[in-house]
């Protein structure tokens, strides 16, 4: 008999490798074994923790997590991930020129030479072509164009005063996105009154939907694996409607090859350049790069530029529905600053309304699309004289955790409370204690567009109308996606004031 000989060789082989990889990988060993870790399993490690867990599932895991103190190392089978959840280590991490690449899981949203997912090289190069596009040199120019896209919104709303309770979100979705279409596009396609709106939309959230999907099977992880699905096929079917008929007509619109083209020895004498603008020169100085790269620049755009500000908006108006005396007072607010009717909101009132502005950071605390976010170590870390995070580790930033830590916000942590941030209060914590628009030479690039576009629509509605929900604030949960959800969607009733 012969195959028990070549099974003890296999086993044998098999034990020697394991053996080997486990002495070279000694060093990265003893650094994780200076952070606390949940209880693991032989092999898999804390993997089984994830296997198809749905959303809600996540979170309660995540709380399971929270009961050892950041850092915290988990074992992904042979890949180790380390959470940091205090602002010591975040602060060190967030800002670490050997954190700035983004995991395997950013592939899962096949926009990979974009910068939310590009290579730390090519997002380097991108991230100072793009800056300009939203920084507070042109944002002035964008203040009548947010005015007039929320006077449609209002003629909207309209039609649902008196009427039951009823989800806002796409109303205020497509207003955000008929707000980026023509400040960083140049198109004015006005989503909010066209059929294409809601297609658009359809599409968007179908493609969100597998990509959150596949977040939640680790078996789903490698490419080979997910190829073989029908989850993949259905997700392609998605994406290619969505390029073809979407992202194609923008670019169309947009003439980008001639814009690309006009540029040529051109020597800009405006003051100011919007996305397309600086897509155009990066392109230029790029030479030619293959045209769903184009489509995925704009398709990213519209992602981080709309779907964020208005699922934040979202959960602004649902707070101050079920805070009827906040809500009195930032009505107060904009009432003095910008009372009549309609009429424009510039920069300056913006700026002025900062009791609501409490109010919305606030709100980004307990609810921040970015729940978590995470990076790869291309290098040791050094987090503090104790603890080191070796290179080729995985690192989770657990924002959500941090903005609900008692330690940091008091037995209250999970309360809805704008005193929060009195600039005293805000004074007293570490400037990595809150972190919505995350960190760092990476994070995001549109805060300024995000605060004008916020505070300009909900200014619009409070002045109009008032809010009210029958959800209650204890009722509320969260599920965990691409961006962060409030599970139980955001149903409102709107009456004139
Ligand atoms: C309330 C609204 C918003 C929130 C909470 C938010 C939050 C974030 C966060 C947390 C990141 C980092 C993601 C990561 O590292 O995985 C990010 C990245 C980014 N955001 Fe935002 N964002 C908002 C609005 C906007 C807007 C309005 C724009 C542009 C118009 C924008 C453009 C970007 C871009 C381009 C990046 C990638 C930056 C890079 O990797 O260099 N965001 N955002």
């Amino acid at each position: 008999m012969w195959w028990p000989l070549l099974l003890a060789y296999l086993l044998a082989a098999v034990v020697l490798i394991y053996s080997y990889v486990q002495w070279t990988r000694r060093k990265m060993y003893a650094m994780l074994a200076s952070m606390s870790s949940p209880k693991t399993l032989p092999v898999i490690g804390h993997a089984y923790k994830f296997f198809n867990v749905s959303p809600e599932a996540l979170a309660k895991t995540i709380r399971y997590f929270r009961r050892f103190p950041s850092p915290v190392c988990l074992h992904m089978g042979p890949l180790p991930h380390v959470v940091v959840f205090d602002p010591e280590s975040i602060q060190v991490v967030l800002n670490s020129q050997h954190c700035l690449q983004k995991p395997h899981q950013y592939s899962f949203l096949w926009i990979p030479r974009t910068l939310m997912c590009a290579p730390v090289h090519m997002w380097k190069t991108q991230r100072k072509a793009f800056n300009p596009a939203f920084g507070p040199a042109i944002l002035g120019s964008f203040v009548p164009v947010f005015n007039e896209k929320c006077a449609i919104l209002m003629e909207i709303l309209e039609q649902h005063v008196g009427k039951p309770q009823r989800d806002f979100t796409r109303d205020i979705l497509k207003c955000t996105l008929d707000q980026i279409y023509v400040t960083a596009f140049e198109c004015e396609f006005n989503m909010q009154l066209s059929p294409d709106g809601d297609k658009s939309m359809d599409l968007f959230e179908s493609y969100v939907g597998f990509v959150t999907k596949r977040f939640f099977s680790v078996w789903k992880y490698p490419d080979f694996i997910y190829r073989w699905t029908k989850a993949y096929r259905k997700q392609m079917l998605c994406c290619t409607t969505y390029f073809n008929e979407v992202l194609e007509k923008i670019v169309r619109h947009v003439d980008i090859d001639r814009r690309v083209n006009d540029l040529c020895g051109e020597q800009s004498v405006e003051k100011y350049h919007n996305f397309v603008y600086c897509l155009s020169k990066y392109l230029q100085a790029q030479g030619p790069i293959p045209r769903e790269d184009i489509l995925a620049h704009f398709g990213f755009m519209i992602f981080a530029g709309n779907e964020t500000t208005a699922k934040t908006i979202n959960a602004v108006l649902l707070m101050l529905a079920m805070h009827p005396e906040i809500q009195e007072r930032c009505f107060l607010e904009v009432a003095a600053v910008c009372p009549i009717e309609n009429q424009y909101i510039s920069a300056e009132d913006v700026s002025n309304l900062t009791y609501l502005e409490m109010v919305c950071k606030e709100t980004m605390r307990l609810f921040p699309v970015a729940a978590m976010l995470a990076r790869v170590a291309t290098s040791d870390v050094k987090l503090n004289d104790r603890q080191t995070i070796p290179a080729n580790t995985r690192i989770i930033i657990g924002t959500y955790q941090i903005h609900r830590d008692p330690k940091i916000w008091g037995p209250n942590s999970n309360r809805f409370d704008p005193d929060h941030f009195l600039p005293d209060n805000v004074a007293k914590r570490h400037p990595y204690s809150y972190i919505p628009f995350s960190g760092g030479p990476r994070n995001c690039l549109g805060p300024r567009f995000a605060w004008l576009s916020m505070k300009t629509i909900i200014a619009f509605i409070l002045r109009q109308y008032r809010l009210n929900t029958s959800l209650k604030f204890d009722q509320l949960k969260v599920a965990y996606g691409v961006l962060l959800t409030i599970a139980n969607g955001c149903p409102m009733t709107i009456e004139k004031r």
